[in-house]
């Protein structure tokens, strides 16, 4: 049952605006200034974060009077004077800045002012709570409701905006963020992840000077290709792992989203996340709500490790479907088959899948259509029905057959999408994104079904919905979207365009919704053309995401090392391959630190690859739940140095699993000692390496001899003194399982 625990009503007062925040000290005693109540505080706080709102009473406005560390008493915060940074800008009135929300009223009044109206606080669970505050334009039935959801445990803020009205006729809304955060600091530096096909997650960090930085993506249907919607933000001091305040903060949204910083001429930042108003003015109908996506953050006082571990243990619990459960390894066969393959071939892949010790063989693209076969990916897509030259007996006889060989089948679709060369393009021209007097425009060979059409959503629903009743034995997933928008127009939509690409991404968060009232636990993998659509948004219906189709294991590192900082472990998919040419130790080692499977030609391995490989898994399957759940610390950057260091630690200090790998070495180049993170320092650890192979060890000079291997060191030791960690030969790693 909820229960509010505490429910403050104010009531607005209509006094005269101005630019500035016309809240000062209170008054002081033999002054001049008349009485009043003192000024309402709402405190947010997580265990080492605050974030505290104020409405002055002489303007009935809501402020921003602290985020960061706990001031401890409020008593201290109502003495000194804030910045008045509005919690929630508006355009139209006094606000010389960026807006959190625009909108014109039904009247062609283009301005909006919103006073507080009250604030409940709720607590949702034992160390989750929701505080609603209500805000509302003195002169309109306009109201806008500010929901901030405190995380205590994991120091994570999770915030969101709703906003209504009751004029007469629809309101336009052109802004409306689901956040807007202020700083006053020093300096700021942004770290932000931008790239593109198969270069996923590239990190960059820049110094911010006055005016407005923006990271934004157009591209409708995912979050990203070229910029991913997570930032970090540095105050004052550039920080570094272990050191410096850190905001991290990321956009649940599948869609375009718009981070955007700007630095005033008093050197205040002010930080708007929400979905990119981008040619996306909103027309919102009387009594309708519009709700934005979830701005989620955390804050951090020692460095941008300990905001990435906040946000993995939030997004574990909260953030990734069934996050704190555990996951199949799979066997997928996209990189070593592409669209080449029959019933016979892919029943080999089954007893290979049995042969590695995995769980789940993962069927790719290239299965389905009669008409237009699925032979190559310019034709056959939106024809969901089994190829019947490739699969004679359908996907019922593979899911049999794997039943029989002692693993699970999974399946990949991409049901948003169309080939023009199909019988669905053929059947519905209507349900296609396509404008009307320009050339379709074609992204590898398809376009973009119009979900916002509930005919569609329905559609797609059966399309998944219709294949599991047929085949209730499959257990995977995988859900790819290869494009974006480009030349869209939605006939359902009529006048509405503007809304297409908001309507886009909530109509596939029904359909999903609804799948997984059905099918609540079914792993899925969020896929888009490999890393597309990696967000917290679509990760609640998801239980894991392919990071990039780039698989070359040294590329990989970086690309891995990106997401690390705002996705955990468990929901990062790296799968070993052929495509690079490093050995398959180091391969392996590096599809190890997530979410490890395979995409190879298993008959084509030797005998000693094999049994190498069948061990790896082994390991794996008894050290992954470290890596799913544990701490993650990253001890050495590839952005840094040579090689790259990261490890895991279990909650109780007991166990931990570090990796290393040697990148490239310069002629005479040594490497410190890296010092171990996170273990208990009174504990002591037996270090012993896995995935020892012959073949591409660790290059001479780290023979077996040389490894640390078998033996036992403090805590105290490993974090004071350190291992040897890289070797004199290029891409070349190590792995240890570190024991209590
Ligand atoms: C793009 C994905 O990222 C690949 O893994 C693969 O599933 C292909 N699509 C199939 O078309």
């Amino acid at each position: 049952m909820k229960k509010l625990i505490s429910f403050i009503i104010i009531c607005t007062l209509g006094l005269s605006l101005s630019a500035q925040d016309p809240a000062g000290p209170p008054p002081q005693a033999g002054g001049q200034q008349m009485k009043q109540t003192p000024d309402i505080f709402i405190p947010l706080e997580t265990n080492n974060t605050s974030l505290i709102f104020r409405v002055n009473n002489r303007d009935g406005r809501l402020y921003q009077s602290w985020l960061g560390p706990k001031p401890g008493s409020i008593d201290n915060l109502r003495q000194t004077r804030d910045a008045g940074h509005s919690a929630y800008a508006t355009f139209g009135t006094d606000n010389l800045f960026e807006p959190a929300i625009r909108a014109t009223h039904n009247d062609g009044n283009p301005s909006l002012e919103l006073k507080y109206i009250n604030h409940e606080v709720e607590n949702i669970r034992p160390d989750v709570t929701l505080t609603r505050i209500f805000l509302k334009d003195p002169q309109y039935p306009f109201v806008v409701t500010l929901f901030i959801k405190t995380f205590i445990s994991e120091d994570v803020i999770e915030q969101w905006t709703e906003i209504k009205h009751d004029e007469k006729k629809p309101v336009t809304i052109f802004n409306y963020a689901s956040s807007m955060l202020h700083f006053d600091a020093e300096k700021y530096w942004l770290t932000q992840f931008h790239g593109d096909w198969a270069e996923e997650m590239k990190l960059q960090e820049s110094w911010l000077t006055a005016g407005i930085k923006i990271l934004d993506t157009k591209l409708g249907t995912r979050a990203h290709m070229y910029q991913t919607p997570v930032f970090m933000l540095s105050l004052n001091e550039k920080s570094d792992e272990n050191n410096g305040e850190v905001i991290a903060g990321t956009l649940g949204w599948s869609g375009n989203f718009r981070f955007l910083f700007e630095i005033d001429e008093k050197g205040s930042l002010r930080v708007i996340s929400g979905i990119n108003p981008f040619a996306s003015e909103y027309s919102l109908e009387p009594g309708k709500v519009f709700k934005t996506p979830s701005m989620i953050f955390t804050y951090s006082a020692k460095g941008k490790g300990q905001a990435s571990r906040n946000l993995h243990r939030w997004a574990i619990k909260y953030g990734v479907l069934d996050g704190t459960g555990s996951r199949l390894t799979l066997l997928n066969n996209w990189e070593a088959t592409g669209f080449s393959f029959d019933e016979k071939k892919l029943t080999g892949i089954l007893d290979d899948t049995k042969k590695l010790g995995l769980d789940v063989f993962l069927l790719d693209d290239g299965w389905f259509a009669n008409k237009y076969p699925r032979n190559n990916d310019r034709a056959g897509l939106g024809d969901w029905q089994e190829n019947k030259s490739k699969l004679p007996n359908g996907l019922g006889y593979l899911v049999k057959e794997a039943g029989n060989k002692g693993v699970k089948f999974g399946i990949w679709i991409e049901p948003e999408m169309v080939n023009p060369k199909s019988e669905l393009y053929e059947t519905h021209p209507d349900w296609i994104l396509k404008l009307p007097n320009r050339p379709e425009h074609y992204y590898r060979n398809q376009l973009v079904l119009d979900l916002t059409n509930p005919k569609v959503q329905e559609f797609v629903y059966n399309v998944v919905d219709g294949m599991l009743a047929a085949n209730p034995g499959i257990a995977f997933i995988k859900w790819d979207c290869n494009r974006m928008m480009t030349n869209a127009y939605s006939v359902y939509l009529k006048d509405k365009q503007s809304h297409l690409y908001v309507d886009y991404v909530n109509s596939l968060y029904s359909v999903l919704d609804r799948l997984r009232q059905k099918y609540p636990h079914l792993p899925i993998m969020l896929c888009s053309g490999g890393g597309g659509r990696v967000d917290y948004g679509a990760l609640k219906y998801f239980t894991e995401f392919w990071a990039s189709d780039n698989t070359d294991a040294l590329e990989r590192i970086y690309i891995q090392w990106g997401y690390s900082h705002f996705f955990p472990a468990i929901s990062v998919c790296n799968h070993v391959t052929s495509w690079g040419k490093q050995s398959l130790k180091f391969r392996t080692d590096v599809a190890m630190m997530g979410k490890m499977g395979y995409d190879i030609e298993v008959e084509k391995m030797t005998e000693n690859e094999l049994k190498f490989s069948q061990n790896a898994i082994a390991d794996y399957n008894r050290i992954k739940e470290i890596i799913y759940t544990g701490d993650l610390y990253r001890l050495v950057s590839p952005y840094d140095e040579n090689r790259a260091v990261l490890m895991y630690v279990n909650d109780s200090g007991s166990r931990a699993v570090l990796f290393g790998y040697t990148l490239n070495v310069r002629y005479g180049e040594t490497f410190n000692r890296v010092k171990l993170q996170g273990l208990d320092r009174g504990k002591t650890y037996k270090v012993q390496e896995i995935n020892v192979s012959d073949e591409g060890r660790r290059g001479p000079g780290m023979g077996p001899g040389m490894s640390e291997s078998g033996r036992s060191y403090t805590g105290e030791y490993l974090m004071n003194v350190g291992l040897n960690i890289g070797s004199a030969t290029p891409l070349t790693s190590v792995v240890y399982e570190l024991t209590e």
